[in-house]
């Protein structure tokens, strides 16, 4: 399958990237620094790199074109450029839907967002990632949902992200009315799984998932 991938060089986004190349998937990223792209076996036939931000609908647009899936593993960080995700999303979905076939679109967010957690929100938004940050994904979780048309989309709110192996041990959950809380994890590495998983059936399109 043709896969574009936007914040390929994150954490998450890193262990998603190798995972796709290493299940046959031909992947494109849109990075702003190739350097951090190491990670990936030297060589791999199957990458194509394009260098730009996320926020210019140009270079997000060169990306989205021809992919049959896009996902997006984008994340802002305390104090970095906000709006980032609502602005990315927003280009994404813009780009996608201007396709004779709109690829689908399986996009991060993060638990507490969509009406999930009143609390998780608070502790995100107070503590954690900052206000600015948490409006923002919450408008880009509520933009995917108000105006994805005819693109297909899947949103994957993942509780609290770990680093190591993966358990395939993880909950997930269709409904945004759920008992979720700030204690809750999920390693990146199962959430690229879940990811994987999105990407090849149409099994959650439409449809936001809780990960924990
Ligand atoms: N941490 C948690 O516990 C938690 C819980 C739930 C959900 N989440 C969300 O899950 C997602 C993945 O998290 P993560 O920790 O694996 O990754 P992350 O550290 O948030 O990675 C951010 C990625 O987005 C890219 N990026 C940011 N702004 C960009 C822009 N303007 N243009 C292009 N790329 C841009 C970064 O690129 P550079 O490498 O160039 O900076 C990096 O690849 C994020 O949305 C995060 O907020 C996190």
């Amino acid at each position: 399958m043709k896969l574009t991938v936007l914040g390929a060089t994150g954490p998450t986004g890193q262990i998603f990237t190798a995972m796709a190349l290493d299940a046959g998937h031909d992947v494109t990223v849109l990075v702003r620094n190739p350097a951090k792209l190491q990670f990936i076996r030297v060589g791999s036939k199957k990458l194509n790199v394009v260098t730009g931000d996320a926020t210019d609908a140009k270079a997000v647009s060169s990306v989205v074109d021809g992919a049959e899936v896009v996902v997006s593993c984008l994340g802002s960080h305390p104090g970095g450029p906000c709006p980032m995700l609502s602005i990315a999303f927003r280009h994404i979905l813009a780009a996608a839907a201007r396709q004779a076939r709109p690829p689908r679109c399986v996009l991060m967010t993060t638990i507490g967002v969509g009406g999930t957690s009143f609390h998780v929100k608070c502790l995100l938004g107070a503590f954690v990632a900052g206000w600015k940050v948490i409006h923002d994904y919450d408008k880009a979780d509520a933009l995917v949902r108000a105006e994805h048309g005819d693109v297909p989309y899947v949103l994957v709110r993942p509780a609290h992200l770990t680093d190591g192996a993966g358990t395939d041990k993880y909950k997930l959950s269709l409904s945004s009315k759920g008992c979720y809380h700030f204690a809750m994890t999920i390693s990146r590495t199962d959430v690229a799984k879940f990811l994987l998983r999105a990407v090849c059936t149409p099994d959650f399109d439409n449809e936001a998932v809780q990960l924990f």
